[in-house]
């Protein structure tokens, strides 16, 4: 984490009104989607699928997407998959009129692979995507949402967002949300946020900082910016302890980071929550978690 990021992070959550001045921005410059993200997007998502199905889950039917961001790409992806009807939910509104075309110009170009990954035709995926209307839920309180009324509930790139003592109760609202013998997947994103810009970096520097530096306090002022920094392991116990099956899950750890978190082992640098844990469960840039509710 460079001292410019962190003074450009304090000062934007120390902005009065910076949604409305987020919002402003974007009807005046409209939203420019990055392509490097939306790559990955397309990717996560049909791994997700692949989980899904090899669990034996059938993908007909309700899905809650949490934390649906800026571009529906995963959730038209998942319709596209057979999936009936997908609500979006978000804590704050960043989605607009331009989100679906925006996602359906980033797809169509892709139409073939995903047709390939899917085991589907081109001609079904054009039409699927074409019926593609989402409801929208914003802000969403999860404990609010009504009880058993969805078959799967999904998530990518948010869980690593959720404060660290609200993803167990997270996981809980989700077991009321989805029907009994229902699912929810979920794709983590579990590396330091603040090395994603130039790679000069670990995408584990983010273990060496103790909670309770002021360095670490000051990173996680920004809301937008805050990673919980759970580790793949931590996600599968909360799942457990809100009632959920697992039904498979898969860390990525790959062996250049793994390297990292070694030496930063011997050599001293890992903040004290974490010098003790096993170095693949530290070195886990990636979770992919499918669990079904009893019943
Ligand atoms: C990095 S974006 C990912 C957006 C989208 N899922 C994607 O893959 O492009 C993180 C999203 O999670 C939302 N979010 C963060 N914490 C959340 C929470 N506790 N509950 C629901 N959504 C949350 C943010 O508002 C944002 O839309």
């Amino acid at each position: 984490m460079q001292n410019i990021q962190l003074a450009r992070s304090l000062l934007k959550a120390a902005l009065p009104f910076a949604d409305t001045a987020r919002r402003l921005k974007r009807r005046l410059v409209p939203y420019q989607p990055n392509m490097a993200h939306n790559g990955f997007t397309f990717d996560d998502a049909l791994d997700m699928v692949d989980a899904l199905r090899a669990a034996g889950v059938g993908l007909e039917g309700e899905m809650l997407e949490v934390g649906s961001g800026w571009t529906p790409i995963a959730p038209m992806l998942f319709h596209m998959a057979g999936v009936t009807h997908v609500t979006l939910t978000d804590l704050e509104r960043l989605y607009d009129e331009t989100s679906i075309p925006t996602a359906a110009a980033f797809l169509r170009p892709r139409l073939p692979e995903a047709a390939r990954r899917l085991g589907m035709e081109v001609a079904a995926l054009e039409a699927r995507m074409a019926e593609f209307a989402p409801a929208y839920i914003c802000p969403w309180q999860p404990g609010r949402h009504p009880a058993d009324s969805v078959d799967i509930a999904v998530s990518r790139a948010v869980m690593e967002h959720v404060p660290a003592e609200d993803v167990a109760g997270l996981f809980r609202d989700l077991l009321r949300v989805v029907r009994p013998g229902g699912h929810m997947c979920h794709s983590i994103d579990n590396t330091d946020h603040w090395e994603h810009g130039d790679g000069r970096g670990s995408l584990m520097s983010f273990l060496c900082y103790p909670a309770e530096s002021l360095r670490w306090r000051l990173a996680s002022m920004n809301i937008q910016g805050y990673t919980n920094r759970f580790r793949h392991s931590d996600y599968l116990a909360a799942a457990r302890e809100a009632g959920w099956i697992i039904v498979s899950e898969r860390a990525r750890v790959p062996p250049k980071v793994l390297g990292e978190v070694r030496q930063m082992r011997l050599e001293g640098r890992l903040a004290p929550e974490f010098a003790g844990r096993p170095l693949e469960d530290l070195a886990a840039t990636a979770t992919l978690i499918v669990a079904r509710k009893p019943g």
